[in-house]
């Protein structure tokens, strides 16, 4: 019995010695192809915001500091209290910590954060809005969100001195809404049967003066949203010493761990067939066989969204859109097909810490859970799931899970930006 004893002890004392030879070695040195794979996930590669031709005031500073005080004004809502940034929180990297938005009521999906969206081409997680501007309109008359309707927040903008004021400075003069049987308390198209009832009593033209502040109320909001972006974290700080051959510089910003994680993202886990470039996301719809959200059916995600995004009267193509129709790449050449049942947008990695629960209706909380899903890569409920198992250790996925780690950084937007402006109400 105790020689057996004695023999066990020898074997544990060797695996571990040969566990810890094998952590503590020294890694590898990047191969040169690694090397062009690393640089292209550098956010020094990161290209200025692209210009948004479908809205004139982008990059209008005058439309930024509006958008900021409507980003942050509870009376663009139903009941006085809700703003963008009751789901979008500064302080949690404009994401709200619950599996599924809530405001007025609930939200069908997880509030992702705003930071970075100037860059992307389709916005929601199944991309049925094509511009930050048509985006923002859809929540203001969400019933479960700001809750309220179009002809309330036109008279807003026409009520307030400094909205109006501003407004006017960008937009030229306002249409006088005070005729109250022209442009009753409430309207708006939609699912409010008595505010959709007024809507359809007025005029055409009338509805078009409406369509047309409420609209510069969205490119208003959108020039603010321009100037959320992302910061150089730790990882592009070691990234960078790689780049400068800097040994020494890339000891002292990654560990052994975070060294692997990284090797193990752009190689054996794969990771970046779509969390690739500067913001980690291709911008592309998949299916990553994510379970539904308990109780729910299965969602669609972009198959639905498709449709939508070519069906909305507020898309690129559009006239309420400032481009000239052939600038509208995206949607002309949108891909449809059936792997898009189930598929949504890639997310970018860059604002995962603060930004739990993950995944579109906030399914996950910790890294942990996700990189098990994608080592197991189960089959999907609804459509199919492309990535298959990755047959990881479990000592490998902490690599891959404190690498994720080194993502993290607060906004590059300055601190003005990023709290009320003082006028707010
Ligand atoms: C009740 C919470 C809530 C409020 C209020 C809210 N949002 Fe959101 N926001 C969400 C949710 C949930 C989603 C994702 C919905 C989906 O994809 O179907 C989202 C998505 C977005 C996106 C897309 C981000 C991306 O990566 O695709 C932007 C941009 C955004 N919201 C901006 C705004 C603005 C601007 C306002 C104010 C006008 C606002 N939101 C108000 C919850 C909210
Ligand atoms: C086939 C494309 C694809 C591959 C490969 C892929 N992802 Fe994803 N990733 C997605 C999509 C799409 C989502 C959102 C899925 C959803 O919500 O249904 C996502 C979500 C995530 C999230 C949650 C982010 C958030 O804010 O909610 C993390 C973290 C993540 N992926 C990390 C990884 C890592 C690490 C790997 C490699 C092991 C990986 N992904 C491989 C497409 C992919």
């Amino acid at each position: 019995m105790r020689r057996s004893g004695v023999i066990l002890a020898i074997t544990a004392i060797v695996l571990f010695g040969a566990w810890w030879f094998y952590e503590s070695r020294d890694p590898v040195p990047w191969s040169d192809i690694e090397i062009d794979k690393l640089r292209s996930l550098w956010i020094g590669g990161l290209p200025p915001v692209p210009p948004d031709p479908s809205n004139r005031v982008a990059d209008d500073r005058r439309a930024a500091e509006l958008g900021h005080k409507l980003f942050f004004d509870p009376r663009l809502s139903g009941n006085g209290n809700v703003s963008c940034a009751v789901c979008h929180q500064p302080a949690r990297r404009f994401t709200d910590g619950l599996p599924k938005g809530r405001a007025i009521g609930l939200s069908k999906r997880n509030t992702p954060s705003i930071v970075g969206t100037a860059y992307s081409p389709w916005l929601f997680w199944d991309g049925r809005k094509d511009s930050q501007w048509s985006q923002a309109l859809e929540p203001l008359e969400n019933p479960a969100e700001h809750g309220g309707n179009r002809m309330q927040y036109v008279r807003l903008i026409a009520c307030d001195p400094e909205y109006r004021a501003g407004y006017e400075a960008l937009f030229g003069t306002l249409p006088d809404f005070s005729d109250y049987s022209r442009f009753p308390e409430a309207a708006a198209p939609g699912v409010n049967p008595e505010w959709n009832a007024a809507w359809q009593l007025m005029s055409s033209e009338d509805q078009e003066r409406i369509n047309e502040v409420f609209i510069n109320i969205g490119k208003m909001i959108a020039a603010y949203e321009r100037l959320l972006l992302p910061a150089p974290s730790r990882f592009d700080a070691y990234i960078e010493a790689v780049l400068d051959g800097d040994d020494i510089a890339q000891q002292m910003i990654f560990n052994d761990a975070e060294i692997r994680g990284l090797r193990l993202f752009i190689n054996d886990a794969r990771c970046t067939e779509c969390h690739n470039g500067p913001l980690f996301t291709n911008n592309e719809f998949h299916n990553t066989g994510i379970l539904s959200y308990p109780g729910e059916v299965p969602d669609r995600g972009r198959s639905n969204g498709m449709r939508k995004v070519l069906g909305d009267p507020f898309n690129c193509l559009g006239h309420y859109s400032d481009a000239a129709e052939r600038r509208c790449a995206e949607l002309s050449f949108v891909r449809t097909g059936i792997e898009l049942v189930g598929a949504m947008r890639t997310p970018s990695l860059r604002n995962l810490e603060d930004t739990s629960p993950y995944m579109h209706k906030g399914q996950m909380i910790s890294l942990a859970e996700i990189l098990d899903h994608y080592n197991r890569a189960p089959p999907a409920m609804i459509g199919h799931n492309e990535s298959s198992p990755l047959g990881l250790s479990r000592s490998e996925l902490r690599q891959l899970e404190a690498f994720l780690e080194t993502l993290a950084a607060p906004p590059a937007t300055t601190t003005q930006w990023l709290a009320p402006p003082d006028s707010a109400n």
